[in-house]
């Protein structure tokens, strides 16, 4: 809990991820050294919301030593394919907080079930750099639905921030800024509106970063006008990241990391590689540096020197998305107004 009143109150999703402490460490490099911060770390489980803290920790005492005075930590436990843990998050931090100023939506999943390394090969002798840049040799998953039997996928990456966000408005109304992270791969062919929960999709990840596009684009103004809050749309580009490492060995490890090399060697703006730079778009746009009705991303050139890179988005259907959502979230109020007592509310 938060002793500080007055602070910069920082939240990022999925903190334990490499892009969630490399957003962590770069937002802090920045901020001015005239306020307190709060930084709230995000996991599903205690170990990992406590190993989170002390890396940073680690970091900035290492790193950016004048800012060790100026942090404190604090941590909140949810998992966004449970809707009473997204609700129970929100009780703790209407309990614990007036306002958040940034609000960083990192965490997603997939359904991930293992390599198709037959196309892998083929894709990579083929041509390399898409073969690492837009990857279809990654096998999900279908029909995979959650406990709330909702769309697992959808309910991690989607809907389950979305009502969080929906449940704390009043805390980001007047100045607080949401950061959606999306992906390179949020491309239109990955949704079908047939299938917005994405239980029919072998592309169900790429599908939910869609999702995230055409939300933003539904609701970033609204949003402004209503709220006073500043949502933004980024994505990271390409880096290395742990949720994959189950299905890699040292060999195939290094021959990914190799091609990423040679894919940024070759000209790909986004082989970014290092979470560092990956975070780049994030902290940029959560200190207003970027525009809001475009998406942003995290790139770098030959010699890794690093640049934001805006991306055109078509937005059709964003309407349609957003109506969902909406929908959704009434149905979910309703279901919920009796799952937390009044004993836990303040
Ligand atoms: N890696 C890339 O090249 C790449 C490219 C484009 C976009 N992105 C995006 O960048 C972000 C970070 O990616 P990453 O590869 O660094 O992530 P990662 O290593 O897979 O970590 C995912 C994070 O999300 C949290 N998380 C997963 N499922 C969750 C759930 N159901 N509820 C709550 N938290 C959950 C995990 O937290 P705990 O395990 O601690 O609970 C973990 O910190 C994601 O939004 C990803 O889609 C990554």
């Amino acid at each position: 809990m938060s002793l500080i009143k007055d602070s910069v109150k920082v939240m990022i999703t999925g903190t334990s991820s490499n892009l969630g402490f490399n957003i962590a460490v770069r937002l802090l490099e920045q901020l001015p050294n005239d306020k307190e911060i709060t930084l709230i770390v995000t996991s599903r489980t205690l170990p990992k919301a406590k190993e989170s803290i002390s890396e940073i920790k680690n970091h900035v005492k290492n790193n950016i030593p004048e800012k060790t005075k100026l942090l404190e930590f604090d941590y909140i436990l949810v998992d966004f394919t449970d809707m009473v843990s997204v609700l129970s998050a929100y009780y703790d931090l209407d309990k614990r907080y007036k306002h958040i100023d940034y609000l960083f939506i990192n965490a997603a999943q997939g359904v991930y079930n293992g390599i198709d390394w037959y196309s892998a090969t083929v894709e990579v002798l083929k041509n390399p750099v898409d073969a690492v840049t837009n990857p279809t040799y990654k096998l999900q998953r279908t029909g995979v639905a959650s406990n709330d039997n909702l769309g697992l996928v959808f309910q991690a990456n989607v809907f389950g921030p979305y009502y969080l966000i929906h449940r704390v408005k009043h805390l980001l109304a007047k100045g607080g800024k949401i950061i959606w992270i999306s992906s390179l791969m949020s491309h239109p062919k990955y949704l079908s509106f047939n299938d917005l929960q994405l239980l029919r999709s072998p592309e169900s990840y790429e599908g939910s970063k869609r999702l995230v596009d055409l939300l933003h684009f539904a609701s970033y103004r609204r949003l402004k006008e209503e709220d006073g809050i500043l949502q933004y749309l980024v994505h990271p580009g390409i880096f290395t990241s742990f949720s994959f490492f189950q299905f890699l060995n040292p060999f195939t490890y290094y021959g990914m990391l190799m091609l990423f090399y040679i894919a940024r060697m070759l000209g790909s703006p986004y082989h970014n590689i290092s979470g560092y730079i990956a975070a780049n778009a994030p902290v940029a746009a959560a200190l207003g540096k970027t525009k809001q009705s475009l998406k942003v991303g995290s790139a770098c050139n030959r010699s890794g020197k690093e640049y934001l890179k805006y991306e055109e988005v078509d937005t059709t259907g964003k309407e349609d998305v957003a109506k969902y959502l909406e929908d959704l979230s009434k149905e979910w109020d309703e279901k919920l107004k009796h799952q937390i007592t009044n004993s836990r509310q303040k």
